[in-house]
């Protein structure tokens, strides 16, 4: 065993951590409120009639923006910067690039409230922001690449943690996707044309889509995962072989999968197929890591009766095993048939937002926030407790809803009578959802009411505490 002495001397780079994982709780709070207004138009589509920039097509596009790229975006940033400096021992590889990344993403997310109101859009779901700002996004990615990989590049000890490799893996396949995929031709500053054209365009956009969900929404979060259920649990990761398989076959996996968001289109056939075949498999991966996540509690599961922090990382693996299990199924063409175009399809994908993304989110954040600010805790546990089960009720109301009222479009819009004729007008369906919809405003409302009490108890926490600098340890102190 090696001394157990620390010796301190340089300090941890925490400036940018402690931006990112503030504007984190703005964004979240709204993105969400937006998520409520949109929800509210769906039940009465004339609340805002008359403003253009408060109708739903426009507004839709900024709440996919804010809560996937300013609030899970700015949650990524916050804690692969945290993860990757105490997880190799060294500060920000250039921290002057890392607050310029800070800066920047910053812009980004002004310059998507300001137009996508006003109605500019490339038109490519979960792209839509126009080239200039495209250009923007290229430039601040490749900085934070440079940062994190500069960062593990310069560490101070051999072993590099698997949450980097799901870090990294997320941040050169983001860059990727997004420059491929916003391949365009300017025609002025605020319209563009996609560089593809058709099927392939449709391709394209989907494995841009598919991926982003693959790697901004599960391979960073999952790099989330195993940095912090450890530390919140003060347990070792479960499996760390099983973490190195679940790396490498999540990534392999993923990539392939994209097609089936294009089933009975005018792709290839076979293409959907192999989208269908590659999803059923992605099975496997997905809940691997969800077990690792959720065994490395195992031997402590009593932290989790007082533990909230512990119940918001926990129960969003619950929710991620979950959304991987329908996934797959609602990749099954046969399946897909009925659930497409449905709200089935928004369940899905809330099941996924909010169970996994949302909540991992904020516990990662519950425990981030206060060591930024030199305090054991939050200010309020019981805030922390009041506020998971708000959220889990929120979600369980919201998905609950989109599932029934998905499932019912589906078999509505299917109903032929013998001679052939529909049995129910697109309208009749339109008519039976709209208590659904009402259903799925209440939830969406407990889960901002959630958030906003996280918002009240980050206050409170920062305004008692204060910007600390994190001492590294240049002698770790091994058990
Ligand atoms: C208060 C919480 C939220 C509410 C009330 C809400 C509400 C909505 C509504 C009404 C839609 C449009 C559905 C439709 O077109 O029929 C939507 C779409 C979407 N939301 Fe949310 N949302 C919330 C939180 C979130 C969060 C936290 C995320 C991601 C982390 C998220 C991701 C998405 C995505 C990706 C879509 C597009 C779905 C699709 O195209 O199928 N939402 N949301
Ligand atoms: C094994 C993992 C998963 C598989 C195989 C999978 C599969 C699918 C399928 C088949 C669809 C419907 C496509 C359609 O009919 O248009 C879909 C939609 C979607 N899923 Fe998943 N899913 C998985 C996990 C997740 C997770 C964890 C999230 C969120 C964090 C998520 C977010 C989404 C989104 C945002 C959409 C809607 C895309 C759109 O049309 O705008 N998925 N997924």
């Amino acid at each position: 065993m090696a001394s157990n002495s620390v010796v301190s001397a340089p300090v941890y780079s925490d400036t940018v951590v402690r931006g990112f994982a503030l504007v984190a709780v703005l964004y979240g709070i709204v993105g969400m409120l937006v998520g409520v207004i949109i929800a509210a138009e769906l039940a009465w589509p004339d609340m805002l009639a008359g403003i253009p920039w408060l109708s739903y097509g426009r507004l839709r596009p900024l709440h996919t923006n804010a809560v996937i790229f300013a609030f899970g975006g700015s949650v990524l940033f916050a804690t692969s910067y945290h993860v990757v400096q105490r997880t190799c021992q060294t500060r920000l590889f250039m921290p002057a690039l890392a607050m310029f990344t800070f800066i920047g993403w910053n812009l980004v997310v002004v310059a998507a409230v300001v137009t996508l109101p006003l109605g500019f859009t490339q038109g490519k779901e979960y792209a839509e922001l126009e080239w200039p700002i495209d250009l923007l996004i290229a430039v601040v990615w490749v900085s934070y690449a440079i940062v994190f990989f500069g960062t593990v590049g310069t560490r101070k000890i051999r072993h590099i943690y698997v949450a980097n490799w799901f870090f990294g893996a997320f941040i050169i396949a983001v860059a990727l996707l997004h420059i491929v995929n916003s391949a365009a031709i300017p025609v002025s500053l605020t319209k563009s044309y996609s560089a593809y054209a058709g099927v392939q365009d449709a391709m394209v956009q989907w494995w841009y889509g598919h991926n982003a969900v693959g790697f901004f929404l599960t391979a960073g979060f999952l790099g989330i995962m195993y940095y912090y259920i450890p530390k919140q649990a003060g347990r070792p990761v479960y499996s760390y072989r099983l973490s190195i398989v679940h790396f490498w076959a999540l990534i392999f996996t993923y990539m392939w999968a994209g097609p089936h968001h294009l089933h009975y289109t005018a792709l290839p056939d076979w293409a959907q197929s192999v989208g269908m075949i590659f999803s059923l498999v992605l099975l496997a991966p997905s809940w691997g890591g969800m077990i690792n996540g959720i065994m490395t509690l195992s031997g402590a599961w009593h932290k989790l009766r007082d533990d909230p922090i512990l119940k918001f990382l926990i129960v969003s693996l619950s929710f991620y095993g979950m959304s991987t299990f329908e996934g797959p199924m609602m990749s099954i063409k046969t399946v897909n048939a009925l659930s497409h175009y449905t709200d089935w399809t928004v369940g899905h994908v809330h099941s996924g937002a909010l169970g996994w993304v949302g909540l991992i989110s904020m516990g990662a954040l519950y425990h981030l926030i206060p060591k930024m600010f030199g305090r054991e805790k939050m200010y309020s546990t019981r805030a922390i407790e009041l506020h998971f089960w708000i959220a889990t009720i929120g979600i369980v109301l919201y998905i609950a809803a989109m599932w029934i009222a998905g499932v019912m479009q589906g078999l509505m819009w299917r109903a032929v009578n013998p001679d052939g004729t529909l049995v129910y007008s697109f309208v009749e369906s339109v008519k039976a959802t709209y208590p659904f919809y009402v259903i799925r405003l209440g939830g969406g409302l407990l889960y901002l009411t959630g958030m906003l009490i996280m918002g009240w108890n980050t206050v409170k926490t920062v305004m008692a505490g204060k910007a600390v600098e994190a001492r590294i340890p240049l002698v770790m102190a091994h058990a």
